[in-house]
């Protein structure tokens, strides 16, 4: 048998829109590459040292929860053991784990009790499928353990995270990459057998049937999948080169950093502007898609005041222009090289996301359409109509630096 999310969980995921992704743990510390035990061959016994010296003091779950709160997003999805095996929780089934680290804290517990303090936020976890330290996924052939010990371990710890936090929005794999051709370079990420997901995916809907299960694998989903992932991409879009084009029917989701790493680097500086970072925002939902952005606490615990500051940013943009995001589903209006649309039954937002002229035309829409009136302050927008072309006239107060919202109804 394979169970999906709830029918009200499923349309709970949809209508929340944006999302935190959170991508914390020990490789903070050196802070020079996402992968970095990996891309720099770091012996296990040399990267345990730094993971359990690990001391974020200045972390603070209601401040990251209420810079999300800010921002306008309505889950969070914490890495809860990345691909370097070590556990961000007081996990039962190991003892490589934050809480044995010098930080002694469980990070899980303090953001699961922040955002229970709140009704408008919901946590998730990430889970890594690969697992660079664990003795029966990487060293199998000489721990004497088998695959099923990892499954064990993997599904034991995916059974923790579903029972010991309260309701959960989402559980979110990564590290399975069926197209990629990492084995090539890295033999021991090669796992040992299946992941046994119907199982898996059954015991999350069991446990938490309101919640979505969310895989990365960058190919068609699964049986059991309720949601379509892509990452640094807008649906189908593929310019990274590794997500496919195919786009399913399933409820969408982007995920994307906001600089170019998912975890803190040292010296990044390339994070993309509150105008590109809302863009994509309002391109993910007029394709249907939820935004799920990251940040990448550093080493005491903080996230980076840039990226705090244009999440903020993008929340005040939400504030008059939510109605436009949340709830909505993917626009019927076809999009032009300057617009997009959303939609919520017979109305529709057309997202004018650049300044092109004071009249633009927008073909394909609705024969419903009579009226037109900016979101923001509900001032009316003249329009004229020519079969399904429509014409808006608007004044140059009425424009919007990031994103001018025209309700068409
Ligand atoms: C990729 C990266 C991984 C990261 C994930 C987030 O799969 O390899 O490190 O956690 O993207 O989407």
């Amino acid at each position: 048998m394979t169970l999906q999310a709830s029918a009200q969980g499923l349309n709970r995921f949809q209508d929340i829109r944006f999302g935190m992704f959170i991508h914390w743990g020990p490789s903070a510390i050196p802070a020079r590459h996402d992968w970095i035990m990996a891309a720099e061959a770091i012996a296990v016994p040399d990267y345990e040292q730094f993971a359990y010296g690990f001391n974020p003091t200045r972390f603070n779950a209601d401040e990251w929860v209420s810079i999300a709160a800010d921002a306008g997003q309505k889950y969070l999805v914490f890495t809860s053991r990345h691909h370097d095996g070590f556990s961000m929780y007081d996990t039962a089934l190991s003892d490589y784990k934050v809480t044995r680290a010098t930080f002694g804290r469980d990070p899980v517990r303090e953001l699961a009790d922040a955002a229970a303090r709140r009704s408008d936020i919901k946590l998730g976890f990430y889970s890594s499928l690969l697992d660079w330290h664990h003795p029966a996924y990487r060293f199998r052939h000489e721990s004497g353990l088998a695959w099923s010990d990892y499954l064990d371990f993997l599904h034991g710890q995916v059974r923790e995270l579903c029972t010991n936090y309260g309701e959960i929005a989402c559980m979110w794999f990564d590290g399975d990459w069926p197209r990629g051709n990492q084995f090539e370079v890295y033999p021991y990420f090669r796992p040992g057998g299946s992941f046994e997901y119907d199982r898996l995916y059954d015991l999350i809907h069991t446990l938490q049937p309101q919640a979505v299960v969310i895989n990365n694998r960058h190919d068609d989903p699964l049986p059991g999948e309720d949601v379509q992932n892509f990452e640094q991409d807008l649906p189908g879009m593929n310019t990274v080169d590794f997500n496919t084009t195919y786009v399913s029917p399933l409820p969408l989701e982007v995920c994307m950093t906001i600089n170019d790493h998912w975890f803190y680097i040292e010296g990044s500086r390339n994070h993309k502007s509150t105008r590109a970072l809302a863009h994509y925002l309002v391109r993910s939902a007029s394709a249907g898609a939820n935004y799920l952005l990251n940040v990448g606490p550093n080493a005491e615990g903080v996230i980076n005041p840039i990226h705090a500051r244009r999440l903020r940013e993008i929340g005040e943009w939400l504030k008059t222009n939510g109605e436009s995001i949340y709830g909505t589903r993917k626009g019927v209006i076809p999009p032009t090289a300057f617009s997009v649309s959303t939609r919520r039954a017979d109305t529709h937002y057309l997202h004018l996301l650049d300044d092109q002229s004071d009249a633009p035309t927008i073909s394909g829409v609705p024969e419903t359409v009579r009226q037109a009136h900016l979101l923001r302050d509900g001032s009316a927008v003249m329009i004229e109509r020519q079969a399904d072309r429509l014409t808006l006239f608007l004044a140059e107060d009425q424009r919007d630096p990031i994103d001018t919202v025209v309700v068409l109804t």
